[in-house]
């Protein structure tokens, strides 16, 4: 039993842990979820914007019958009276907190809170660095989808160079035996990018024909100063559009981490397809983070 287990990376968690949070997520979708963290004090603390990573922690607490506090980073005192990360940390503990949900857009700024919380803290992004609860989902959606993802190709288009959804859904998905793919412009997309073992396609169109899965990326323009390349020439080449959509196989899952922009790199007509599991994706999102925070706090 502990209660300072915390998750900055998918590698903080063994495969079997993942395989038992998975089973405790189905328990969830069959009947309502035990009110385990009844007492327990939960801190969503988002310094960047969110609809649904930080919804769906909220609904995950509430459904594990959690108190939540959701902090708006403008009204705290580090915003303008000089206040530290850790600091705050540390007083959010005082205060009662036992579980601290975060996002931050710099790298390690997660890790700093969690170093100084004497609790659990939760990974909710950080810059382009990690999304480990978003790796969760979207392998538990492609298990639930897919089956065993041994040798199935799973492939990732887009800004995968900004994207810390794809950073850590690599991980766990190749983890999982899964060939993964990732298919951009050099501007988004060097080997540096990505791990070792991940290909590398430049034509989107080309490797539609072999992939048993697709992840589209949203262009992450927070993140960098100006477009690398131009607009029309990357829709061109990377945008899911009707033409591609006709290509990809009868039963290949279409996923994307949301928000997702269309006319960007989707078409409104992908949203409308049944192979588009996007929804699924949210939904499932409760259900694994409810399982996470439930381990998180009693142990696996
Ligand atoms: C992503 C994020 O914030 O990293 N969204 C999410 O959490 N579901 C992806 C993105 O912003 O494009």
């Amino acid at each position: 039993m502990t209660t300072t287990r915390s998750l900055l990376d998918i590698d903080d968690l063994t495969n079997e842990e993942v395989d038992a949070m998975f089973s405790l997520a189905h328990e969830f979708a069959q009947r309502p979820a035990p009110r385990s963290l009844e007492g327990r004090f939960c801190a969503n603390l988002f310094f960047e914007q969110s609809t649904r990573t930080h919804v769906s922690f909220q609904c995950a607490q509430m459904r594990l019958g959690a108190n939540v506090v959701n902090l708006s980073p403008a009204q705290l005192s580090l915003a303008t009276k000089g206040e530290r990360l850790d600091d705050t940390a540390i007083t959010l503990r005082a205060l009662g907190i036992d579980v601290l949900v975060a996002r931050h857009p710099l790298v390690g700024a997660v890790a700093e809170l969690a170093a100084a919380f004497d609790g659990c803290t939760v990974n909710a992004g950080d810059g382009t660095n990690a999304h480990p609860t978003q790796a969760l989902l979207d392998t538990f959606t492609l298990r639930d989808i897919l089956g065993d993802l041994r040798d199935r190709t799973i492939a990732f288009v887009g800004d995968i160079r900004h994207s810390r959804v794809a950073h850590s859904s690599m991980r766990l998905l190749h983890r999982y035996g899964a060939r993964v793919l990732a298919i951009g412009p050099e501007a988004f997309l060097l080997p540096t990018d990505v791990p070792s073992d991940v290909r590398i396609a430049r034509d989107f169109g080309a490797a539609l024909g072999t992939i048993d899965a697709l992840v589209m990326l949203r262009v992450q323009r927070e993140r960098f100063d100006s477009m690398p390349i131009d607009d029309n020439a990357y829709i061109a080449a990377y945008q899911l559009n009707d033409e591609r959509l006709e290509r990809v196989g009868p039963r290949t899952p279409i996923l994307h981490p949301g928000p997702y922009n269309r006319g960007v790199e989707i078409v409104d007509a992908v949203t409308l397809d049944p192979r588009w599991r996007y929804r699924e994706q949210v939904r499932n999102g409760v259900l694994v983070r409810a399982a996470l925070l439930h381990h998180l706090v009693h142990g696996w």
